[in-house]
């Protein structure tokens, strides 16, 4: 990889010139500033949407872009917008960035690359004096996680209008917090922000993430073209049976909840077979009311994340779980409620060009694959053309503590992200 690097330095190309000053060492450093905010053991990070966590990583990007001379301005459902100006201020800008938010068993690259590379970019731009047509903006979307307010890519499905924002200022987390509080409480905590709408017109869309899978790192590459990415359905189950003695109430008297929520999953896996190994089928959360070790349960909620790359078996398979969850129940009444549906997405293929292209001039190899885990760049895509990056990450480890890509892998995406940037923003 800095083989690819020494080449751009004997270049003459004045894009590749920016590219040289994405700094690997201070790329790394802000990763592990961040990785204090939230830090939990085993090298991971709890920094789930909207929390006290949240609102200090923000403060801390935000002191970052402000020393770089950068404006900051954030719409009404939080998401951040720090900008480095264009010779024509009016042009619709390009955007780059990710989200800052985590699982809470989460690890110290999944979103805040996409952030902090693209934070990198504009200050190695500064650096290297690289003047583009139009202004690039790092954007920090709310909530992408979905972990705490369900569902997940929520500030860019807002944004870009697949959603109203009072469709979730009503949603609870799993405390009865309102969504509404916690983003009125994020929002009073960076006041005097200048203020965007929603939609407002953008040129271009990039996102650098890690791959959270384990091709690039098998096959030894470091550049992801991501092509797309595969659909996915959320629900939410509720079972409501009869709460009882654990040591006095026969088996037919039972309303049993717990009994009859492992009868449905059982049903939906039945389902969800698949010897392609293609269907992504998990159940994360289940929550048992009154949940007491000599109670029968009363209540059982659990939540259905299921993800597919053909839109029609994302369809046809995703109808059929609510009829197989009424038919597992035998004395139960059972909800099913949809709250998330994606179609997949084939992202642009004159971003994909463009990205190659930056690849191909830093003599990194790269390939094309679509991605399994959601973005926000499968909203942004709807209202302008877009496309993202990966990296490779170790083991293809995501979603856990364990999480880890190189300083090494992690400065590459940041260059050919610069690249990609100062091409867009000058078309
Ligand atoms: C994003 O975190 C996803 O679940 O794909
Ligand atoms: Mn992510
Ligand atoms: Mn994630």
């Amino acid at each position: 990889m800095e083989a690819g690097v020494r080449e751009t330095r004997r270049s003459d190309d004045p894009s590749t010139a920016a590219a040289r000053f994405v700094d690997r060492g201070r790329l790394w450093q802000r990763h592990m500033e961040m990785a204090k905010i939230g830090a939990i053991p085993g090298d991971g990070v709890n920094r789930q949407a909207l929390t006290r966590e949240d609102i200090a990583a923000r403060k801390l990007l935000i002191g970052w872009a402000e020393g770089l001379g950068f404006s900051i301005a954030m719409d009404a459902i939080g998401n951040l917008f720090i900008r480095r100006n264009g010779r024509n201020p009016d042009a619709p800008p390009v955007l780059t960035g990710s989200h800052m938010d985590s699982q809470p068993s989460g690890g110290r690259f999944d979103g805040i690359y996409g952030v902090l590379a693209g934070l990198e970019a504009l200050e190695a731009f500064d650096e290297a004096d690289a003047v583009t047509e139009r202004p690039i903006e790092v954007v920090v979307w709310t909530n992408e996680e979905g972990g705490r307010f369900s569902p997940g890519a929520m500030g860019s499905m807002v944004f870009t209008e697949s959603r109203r924002l009072e469709d979730c200022l009503g949603i609870a987390d799993a405390q009865g917090v309102l969504f509404a509080d916690a983003l009125a409480e994020t929002l009073a905590a960076t006041p005097g922000t200048e203020k965007r709408p929603f939609n407002f017109p953008v040129a271009a869309y990039i996102e650098t993430h890690i791959e959270q899978g384990p091709k690039l790192e098998s096959e030894g590459l470091p550049i992801g073209v991501v092509t797309g990415i595969q659909g996915s359905r959320w629900f939410e189950v509720e079972v409501v049976g009869e709460s009882a003695h654990a040591g006095t109430t026969p088996l037919r008297f039972r309303r049993d909840a717990l009994q009859e929520a492992l009868a449905i999953i059982s049903a939906l896996n039945d389902l969800m077979n698949d010897p392609s190994d293609t269907v992504r089928f998990t159940v994360g959360r289940m929550e048992v009311i009154p949940n007491s070790p000599n109670s029968v349960a009363e209540r059982v909620r659990f939540t259905i994340d299921f993800r597919h790359p053909e839109g029609s078996v994302l369809s046809d398979l995703g109808n059929k779980i609510e009829p197989t969850c009424r038919r597992a129940v035998t004395c139960c009444e059972v909800e099913v409620r949809e709250v998330f549906h994606r179609q997949p997405c084939c992202f642009d293929p004159r971003i994909l060009g463009v990205i190659e292209a930056a690849a191909t001039k830093l003599s990194l190899p790269a390939i094309r694959m679509p991605s399994g885990a959601f973005h926000d760049a499968l909203f942004m895509n709807e209202v302008c053309p877009a496309g993202m990056i990966f990296v490779p990450c170790e083991k293809g480890i995501s979603h856990n503590p364990a999480e880890y890509a190189s300083p090494d892998d992690l400065a590459a995406g940041a260059r050919v992200l610069a690249l990609a940037l100062l091409d867009l923003a000058n078309k």
